[in-house]
């Protein structure tokens, strides 16, 4: 029997003031978008902000329904509207925050969320960075998605 142990390295901020210009401005673009969330049953309103390499931004939020799975985060809200408007322009970086969070740390994005963040990573030949923002507090910056995402369903399972 081996065991193995992944190691995973992310930086901590702990204010807004201490991170560099470009993160802040994607933060502040997650907490605008996650105000206009539709979260009534929830509530719990998200906001992402994705930055591509052309240096546009693109934000989504999350988009609830009465019948619950339909609902959709707001991560793949706008990596979806993104990569299926641009997709051959990499994308640079991604911040995502909640509002209503009671914890001391950033919201994490789900699993599925996750998956499709590796993907849109696997796309591109240059890594995606991750911003996570407790609103008013820390966050944690990760240099790829797939930092989130150990063992990430992949591409070769299905050959
Ligand atoms: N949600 C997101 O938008 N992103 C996440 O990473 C976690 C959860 C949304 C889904 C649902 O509308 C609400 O938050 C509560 O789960």
């Amino acid at each position: 029997m081996k065991q193995k142990i992944i190691q995973i390295q992310y930086a901590i901020y702990e204010k807004a003031s201490d991170l560099e210009e470009v993160d802040k401005m994607l933060i502040d673009k997650a907490i605008e978008i996650a105000k206009k969330s539709y979260s009534p049953y929830s509530k719990f309103p998200v906001g992402a902000a994705v930055l591509l390499e052309n240096g546009a931004i693109y934000m989504g939020n999350n988009q609830e329904n009465i019948a619950f799975p339909s609902g959709t985060c707001a991560e793949r809200t706008v990596l979806n509207y993104v990569h299926g408007n641009f997709p051959n322009i990499a994308i640079r970086a991604m911040a995502i925050t909640a509002l209503q969070t009671t914890t001391k740390t950033p919201v994490t994005p789900c699993g599925f969320c996750r998956q499709v963040m590796v993907e849109m990573e696997r796309l591109q030949s240059t890594n995606i960075r991750v911003l996570l923002h407790k609103i008013g507090g820390i966050t944690y910056a990760f240099d790829s998605t797939t930092d989130l995402l150990p063992f990430s369903f992949e591409e070769q399972f299905l050959k």
